[in-house]
C-alpha cells in the first residue's frame, strides 16, 4: 500500500497486489476487478480513514484491485447549477463541466470500476459536505434531454450488470442512535446511487465513536474487512446472474 499525496491525492493498490486479482470477461475483453474507496472525513488519519483502509483490505484479500480517493486531498469545487453537463451529448460516458478541477478525472475511474465503498462521518446528522460536494458533482454521469420536465435524469453509463455499493458511516452518537444519526447519510449516499443503477450491499455505522475503546474499535475494524470481503462476493454474484 503506497500513500503518494503527489499522485491527485488518492493511493493505489493496483501495483501492489497481495493477493490474486479477480478477473472476469466482459464485451471490452479480461478485466480485474475494481473496487474504489472514497474518504468523506477531512481526518485523512482518523476513525473513518483507518476503517476505509480495512474495507478495501477486504475487498483486496478476495482479489479485488483497490483504489482510494482522500475526497480532502483533491481539488473538487462545488456544483454551480448550471446543468451544461447533464444536456450536453447524450453520446458522452462523462458529461463534460466547465469547473476545471479533479472531478473529471476521478469519475473517468468511477466509470470502470465494479463497486464502490463510501466512507464518512456524521456531521450535523448526515455525511460531510465534502461527501456531499462530490456526490453532487457526480451528475456529470447523467443525461436529461431538454424537454424532459419533471422526469429523473437517465444514467450514461447503465452498468450490463448491477455495479454495488457499501457505506460505512462514524459517529459520536452511540450505536442505538443509528436511525437518526447513520440512517439519513446512508439515504444520501442510496439516492445519490440509485440514479446510476448502483445497488447498496453492506451498510456500516460505527458509533460512539470519541470514547470507543481500542478492543471495541479492533472488532469494528474486522467488520470493516469483512464489509470488503463481503462486496466483491456481491458483485461476483451479480456478474454470475447476468
Ligand atoms: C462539525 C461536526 C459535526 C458533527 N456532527 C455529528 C452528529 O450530528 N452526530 C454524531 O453522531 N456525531 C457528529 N460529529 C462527530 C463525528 O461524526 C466524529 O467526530 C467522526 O465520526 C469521527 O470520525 P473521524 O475520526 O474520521 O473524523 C460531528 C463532528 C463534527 C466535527
Amino acid at each position: 500500500m503506497v500513500l503518494d499525496p503527489e499522485d491527485g491525492g488518492y493511493y493505489s493498490y493496483r501495483d501492489h497486489f497481495h493477493f490474486l486479482p479477480l478477473c472476469y470477461i466482459d464485451w471490452k475483453g479480461i478485466k480485474t476487478m475494481l473496487i474504489l474507496g472514497f474518504l468523506g472525513s477531512p481526518k485523512v488519519n482518523g476513525h473513518c480513514s483507518k476503517l476505509l483502509a480495512k474495507a478495501l483490505e477486504g475487498a483486496a484479500s478476495k482479489g479485488a484491485a483497490t483504489k482510494r480517493f482522500d475526497l480532502i486531498r483533491l481539488n473538487i469545487k462545488y456544483c454551480r447549477g448550471c446543468n451544461t453537463c447533464y444536456r450536453n451529448d447524450p453520446e458522452l460516458t462523462i458529461g463534460k463541466c466547465p469547473i476545471k478541477d479533479d472531478v473529471a478525472s476521478i469519475l473517468k475511474d468511477y466509470v470502470t470500476a465494479d463497486g464502490y465503498i463510501f466512507a464518512s462521518p456524521v456531521y450535523d446528522g448526515t455525511i460531510t459536505a465534502l461527501m456531499k460536494t462530490f456526490l453532487e458533482r457526480k451528475i456529470m454521469l447523467t443525461y436529461k434531454a431538454p424537454d424532459a420536465y419533471g422526469k429523473l435524469p437517465e444514467s450514461r453509463c447503465p452498468a450490463n450488470f448491477k455495479r454495488k455499493a457499501a457505506f460505512i458511516v462514524t459517529g459520536a452518537a452511540a450505536d442505538e442512535y443509528k436511525e437518526v444519526m447513520a440512517d439519513p447519510c446512508f439515504e444520501a449516499l442510496e439516492s445519490s446511487l440509485m440514479l446510476e443503477q448502483v445497488d447498496t450491499s453492506y451498510e456500516m455505522y460505527v458509533g460512539g465513536i470519541e470514547n470507543i475503546t481500542a478492543e471495541q474499535f479492533q472488532e469494528r475494524l474486522e467488520e470493516a474487512f469483512r464489509l470488503g470481503a463481503h462486496l466483491v462476493e456481491d458483485i461476483g454474484k451479480a456478474l454470475q446472474d447476468n
